[in-house]
Formats: C-alpha cells, structure tokens, sequence
C-alpha cells in the first residue's frame, strides 16, 4: 500500500471525479480541495477528506504534510474564463502561483498541474509540439501560460510537471456535456440531430480515462518532468458528428462557425517516456450511449459549465 499523501484542488470537477476513486484504490490518502461549483460526486472513503473550500484563500489550505499536489482547480473553459476575467485570473493564475509559494514554504516536493493544449493558439504546423511558442488567445489560455511559467520558476525547488490535455472526452460522474464528443453524442441521442458548427476544424481529443491514469503515471514517475502535450486523437468536429452519426442513425446539420481555432497537437515527448493511452473517442461515444439508454445519465443543466456558471454560480 502506498501512504503518500496527494491534495487535488478542482477535486469534485469532471477529472477530479474520476482521478480521486482512482488514487483511493491505489492507496494514497485524498484531500479533495473544492469550491463544488458543480456540486460533489464524491462517494465517502477513509482515506478521502472532501473540503468545500476556495484556492484562493491559501492561508486555509494546509499542505504541511502533503506530498503531492495535482491541481485542476480553474475557470475551466474558454466562454467561461470570459464572463469575468478578474475572477479567472485570480483564480487560474494568481492562486496557482500562492500555491505554488506555499508548496515550496512547505517543503511539498512534487506539483503536478492541469495546464490545456489551447495555450497554443492557432498553429499552421502540422506537428503542435511541446517547444513551438505559445500564443494564447482567451482569458483561459493565457491564464495557463502564465501559471504554467510560474510554476516552472519553481522547478528547482521541487518536481514540477505540467500536461496540456487536449479536450476530454467520456463518462464521469460529474458530468461535462459541453465538451465536444460528449456534446454532439448527447444531441444525438436526445434529438438524432446533430449540429455542428463549421466541422472542418480539427482538434485534439483525450479520454477521461486516460487523462486521469495520466496523473497516476506521473504520481508514480516523478522524473518524468517538464511540460507535456496530451492528446491522441487529432480530428475533425464533422469526423467526430460522423461516428456518432454512424452508430445512432442521425442526422448531422452544418451551420457557418465564427470560430476559427484548427489545431492538432503531437503527443509523442509523452509517448516516450512510457505513457501509453488505452481509449478512443469511439470507446467514449459507446459509453456515453450505454449510460444513457440504461437512464443513467440526464441532460442536467449542472453539466454545462457556461450555463451553470451564469445561472447559478455568477448571479
Ligand atoms: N475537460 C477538458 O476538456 C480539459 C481540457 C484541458 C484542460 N483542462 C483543465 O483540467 C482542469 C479540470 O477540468 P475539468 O474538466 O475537470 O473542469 P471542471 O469545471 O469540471 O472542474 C473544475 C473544478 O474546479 C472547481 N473550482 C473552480 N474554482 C475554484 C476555486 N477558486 N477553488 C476551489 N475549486 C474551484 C470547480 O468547482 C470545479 O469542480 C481544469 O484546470 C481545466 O482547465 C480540462
């Protein structure tokens, strides 16, 4: 059994859902950091302390004896980070950087952080690799780019390890239906029509799985350093509508996009050091599926973050 003790701020989020089950079965003890936003999925496990609090307010985070921090807490998405950008830097850039100060003062040796494969911005090259030059667009990417540089300032005084994860896909049991599989596979299945805005715009996609054994890799390999991309499956919006198309007969609608943003990202630095993904976008798809037909999963407002967050979070 292992007895490393490993804070996750954004604990309750979509990731942190999966992540935390995970790292309770491999036998760390759990402090879940959360402002519970999107409310608490947790289940209650003895090595599991779920604290409703904001990483904001530092000075009531205590990390004395934590060893490892993977910290997720952030605004966590473009049109989100917009609604308030003095709220999203204080939360996605200034608290990782108290945090950050605190670990050190702490002596907490290993910080792993949720960056995004968006602080890229728009690439023409093929191949988006880890030493191309970032130019965010959004309040939310930009908010990763300096949180990221602050964080490797600190490189020296413990490991730091920053992932840029393309946008993720799959079942969680605090939901995101706003991202874009489990998007357009919720449409189908609600109204077996699909819309998609322009299509043609190719992205990076990750499975939740494989985000959150990523984590647990890196827990586990802590000379494993640096900034890494994480996506595996660069593909057009219109090829993900198709697949789903394909399995539940519908129909897909495309409409004129003001967004432009095409970019695919190489993953292959994460691919050598051992990190193998096992999931696809298809894999995501026939879960979200299975879960729905079986009614286990409701078109809930609370999975939409931008809804949410004008409605009830912000109001
Ligand atoms: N989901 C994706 O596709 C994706 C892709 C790339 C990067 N990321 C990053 O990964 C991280 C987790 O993403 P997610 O999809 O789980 O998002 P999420 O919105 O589901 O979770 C974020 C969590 O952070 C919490 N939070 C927000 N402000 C807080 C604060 N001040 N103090 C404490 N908790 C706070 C929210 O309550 C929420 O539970 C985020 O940093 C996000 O930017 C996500």
């Amino acid at each position: 059994m292992n007895n490393k003790h490993i804070l996750v701020t954004g604990a309750c989020g979509y990731k942190g859902s999966i992540l935390v089950p995970k790292l309770l079965n491999k036998g760390y003890r759990v402090t879940a950091i959360d402002l519970q936003w999107f409310g608490n999925e947790l289940s209650a496990h003895e090595n599991l302390v779920v604290e409703q609090k904001d990483v904001r307010d530092v000075h009531n985070i205590y990390l004395e004896d934590v060893d490892v921090i993977i910290h997720l807490a952030s605004v966590a998405n473009d049109p989100c980070g917009d609604l308030d950008p003095k709220l999203t830097w204080e939360i996605s850039a200034l608290a990782t950087m108290q945090l950050a100060d605190k670990a050190k003062r702490c002596g907490v040796e290993h910080f792993i952080y949720a960056s995004s494969g968006s602080v890229y911005g728009i690439k023409d090259e093929e191949q988006v690799t880890e030493e191309l030059s970032l130019e965010p667009i959004s309040e939310y990417n930009k908010t990763k780019m300096v949180s990221e540089r602050v964080l490797l300032s600190y490189a020296k005084e413990m490991v730091v390890q920053i992932v840029r994860p393309a946008t993720v896909c799959g079942l969680s049991p605090r939901m995101r239906l706003d991202v874009s599989v489990n998007m357009l596979t919720m449409q189908a299945l609600m109204n077996k029509k699909i819309t998609v805005f322009g299509g043609n715009q190719t992205r990076p996609n990750i499975h939740i799985q494989d985000i959150t054994d990523l984590y647990l890799f890196l827990v586990d390999n802590p000379q494993v350093t640096g900034v890494y991309n994480a996506g595996f499956e660069n593909i057009s919006i219109l090829d993900i509508a198709q697949q789903v198309a394909k399995k539940l007969d519908s129909e897909i609608v495309v409409t004129p996009s003001n967004d432009p943003r095409s970019y695919r990202i190489n993953s292959q630095k994460l691919l050598d050091t051992g990190f193998k993904p096992k999931f696809t976008v298809a894999d995501a798809i026939d879960q979200i599926v299975e879960q729905y037909q079986a009614g286990k999963l409701h078109n809930n407002d609370r999975w939409y973050n931008l809804k949410w967050m004008q409605e009830q979070v912000l109001k």
